[in-house]
């Protein structure tokens, strides 16, 4: 179906949302400055991330110094909770069901990581959270911030949870940063949008912060251009610049990707470290589980649109219960043991989500589907499982009971 919309590859990719995101700059206020000439020419080192790679704290300030807002109530209590959320596209081709009940919280000080294939509706349920879908969306269901509705209230009020509430970090740094401006300015700018404080004050903040995600000699790197910063500084300037309205939520959608792995689990852990010690709870939206293991407290696997296991990272990995997570850590590189067997990638595709599938919408491609327990008919609610997560499958409980669910994965996909 080449021309099917909702059939998910690279090929496929959903069209951008009509509104722009999240960390927003109003370049027209910034005044137009060449700048100085690059200091890369003075200073090669500062190109590189081999600074970074030698100091990868960086000279992080203690936690005292930065500011940052109160958290409310316990550290278990959830900041944002998503209840039933539901989003559906009208499209020529029908009506796209991309989202299809999805439950989750996070909690301050928390990261949640979100894990799937392609369009599983993961950059969905994020864009929903904010307000940033097309108005071909149709959204349901409760997104609680802090115990409001952030689905009810006003466009003004969401511009103002956008950035000083909730940042969000891309795949692309260079959506955020514009390579005309200082990196320096974008940020001072965006702290002076959301707070009245003098400029000199939010360049004393930019600083920290970008001393806070380990660029080096962040008092000269301030002045930098974005061609100055390697790919892995750009991403943590972004990080920064999201860090820098001290939001108390930051979603990071697949923020790694066009990094190379090192710089890539480098860049995931100065996000992880900072919502640990800053208490700022993180949604970090990810393809590979391999980043989460060391990364994530907690994980919602999606498929089809919607979350079919969850719980804390090492209950979910430790007694996974559902194929789908099951096949997605058989097709996980090793890097202990088992070297002699071979990677398995599920089986299938992922299907349409114009006509998702009934029942279990994985039944398709699950190697223990059957008509009896009802996969094809009925679709699984997510049941507290024995290992302390969440799953929705009809045969959780024997698979698990016969101890073989990776192993079956691994041997006969
Ligand atoms: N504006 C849109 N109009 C119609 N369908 C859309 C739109 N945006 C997304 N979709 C569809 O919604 C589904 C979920 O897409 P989404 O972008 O959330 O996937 P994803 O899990 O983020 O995938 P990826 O890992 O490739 O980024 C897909 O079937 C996609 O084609
Ligand atoms: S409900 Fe059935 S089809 Fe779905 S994952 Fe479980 S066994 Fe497989
Ligand atoms: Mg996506």
């Amino acid at each position: 179906m080449a021309d099917d919309p909702t059939t998910a590859d690279s090929g496929s990719e959903p069209p951008p949302p009509t509104e722009v995101p999240v960390v927003e700059v109003p370049v027209s206020e910034v005044p137009v400055d060449p700048g100085p000439l690059p200091q890369t020419m003075a200073d090669p080192t500062l190109l590189t991330d081999e600074a970074v790679l030698a100091d990868p704290g960086g000279a992080a300030p203690q936690l005292g110094e930065i500011a940052h807002g109160p958290v409310d109530g316990p550290l278990s209590a959830p900041i944002l909770e998503v209840q039933g959320l539901t989003v559906d596209f009208r499209t020529d081709d029908g009506e796209v069901h991309a989202v299809r009940g999805v439950d989750f919280a996070v909690s301050a000080g928390e990261v949640l990581a979100i894990v799937g294939e392609s369009g599983s509706g993961k950059s969905v349920t994020a864009m929903s959270i904010l307000k940033l879908l097309p108005p071909s969306a149709h959204v349901q269901g409760k997104v609680s911030w802090r115990g409001e509705d952030l689905l009810q209230v006003s466009d003004e009020r969401m511009r103002k949870v956008r950035g000083a509430e909730i940042a969000m970090i891309f795949q692309d740094p260079l959506t955020a940063l514009n390579p005309v401006y200082r990196v320096g300015d974008q940020i001072v700018e965006m702290i002076q949008v959301h707070e009245k404080i003098s400029k000199k004050e939010a360049r004393a903040r930019a600083i920290e912060m970008l001393d806070l995600v380990g660029i080096p000699q962040p008092d000269k790197r301030i002045d930098q251009y974005t061609h100055e910063f390697s790919g892995g500084m750009r991403q943590r300037a972004m990080i920064a610049m999201a860090l820098s309205c001290n939001p108390q939520l930051i979603i990071a959608d697949e923020p790694t990707t066009a990094l190379d792995v090192t710089v890539q689990a480098q860049v995931l852990e100065v996000l992880a470290d900072l919502a640990h010690r800053l208490s700022v709870a993180v949604v970090l939206i990810t393809h590979d589980l391999g980043v989460v293991a060391g990364m994530a407290d907690h994980i919602g696997v999606m498929y089809a649109g919607r979350v079919v296991e969850t719980g804390s990272v090492d209950d979910t990995f430790d007694s996974t219960s559902h194929p789908y997570t099951a096949g997605l850590l058989a097709s996980l590189p090793r890097l202990h043991g088992d070297i002699d067997q071979p990677l398995v990638p599920i089986g299938g595709q992922p299907p349409s989500m114009l006509q998702p599938p009934t029942g279990c919408a994985f039944h398709p491609r699950c190697l223990f589907a059957s008509e009896e327990a009802g996969c094809m008919s009925v679709m699984p609610e997510l049941d507290l499982k024995p290992g302390g997560q969440y799953a929705a499958c009809h045969r959780s409980a024997e698979l698990l009971q016969a101890g073989n669910l990776v192993r079956r994965v691994e041997v006969e996909s």
